[in-house]
């Protein structure tokens, strides 16, 4: 791994009420896209057998605790950030969502972490280069029994491709809130690189370059 991939630099967000009301309450552009994941993370989870238990990581203020519980599962929500962590610890108990929240790193693939049936990462790994994401991926294996969600944004098309230029002129000036795109044909080897088969991608819509890729362990046996 390059020293690239040791040190990701991205924010730990502190104001979980700024965080809710821009995700979870606000402009129509975002209750569409809020909508579009949910259905597309609805329609992967159904193709994700046996699972009782998800890791969501980072879990933010807990914005997917509800899909969690609608599934019958029990989280280990693990996040950075105190404040956010506090929220979405809030969220659990007011939804009687089984399980924890935990304060830890993403990257961080200690041993004896705590694991679930399922890994799910959203808004979270497009931050970051390709070499930080095979980190990552490394990392979320050690929380994973055997499947994989992750959030990526994809670079072809026409609207991919004109949000990659917004990125490198955004990174120019403020390179932690960059947005990565992988084109579409590059996520598969990059996830077995990591340990991990693709089993389905879907995008959450037709205009939107974000993709819901569920995988599994490639070492898994049944
Ligand atoms: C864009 S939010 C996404 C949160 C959640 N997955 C969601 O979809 O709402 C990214 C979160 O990652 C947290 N974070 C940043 N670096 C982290 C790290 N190394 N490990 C765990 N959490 C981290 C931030 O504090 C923030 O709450």
């Amino acid at each position: 791994m390059t020293d690239d991939a040791l040190a990701p630099a991205y924010p730990l967000f502190r104001r979980p009420d700024a965080y809710h009301e821009k995700r979870c309450a606000s402009a129509l552009r975002n209750r569409i896209q809020r909508w579009s994941e949910r259905r597309t993370l609805r329609a992967l989870l159904g193709s994700a057998e046996g699972i009782h238990s998800v890791c969501d990581i980072p879990c933010g203020i807990g914005r997917s605790f509800e899909l969690w519980a609608a599934a019958g599962l029990s989280v280990l929500g693990v996040e950075l950030s105190p404040p956010m962590a506090e929220r979405a610890e809030r969220e659990r108990a007011s939804l009687g969502l089984p399980g924890r929240v935990e304060i830890g790193d993403a990257f961080a693939a200690r041993e004896g972490a705590g694991r679930a049936d399922l890994v799910v990462c959203l808004r979270f790994a497009y931050y970051f280069s390709p070499a930080q994401r095979r980190g990552l991926l490394a990392a979320l294996r050690e929380r994973s029994r055997r499947y994989l969600l992750i959030q990526y944004r994809v670079g072809n098309g026409i609207l991919g491709r004109w949000k990659s230029a917004r990125a490198e002129v955004r990174m120019q000036r403020r390179a932690t809130r960059a947005k990565h795109a992988c084109p579409w044909e590059e996520i598969r080897p990059e996830l077995e690189s990591a340990g991990w088969r693709v089993l389905r991608m879907r995008r959450q819509s037709p205009l939107s370059d974000r993709v819901l890729i569920l995988a599994e362990r490639s070492a898994w046996k049944g």
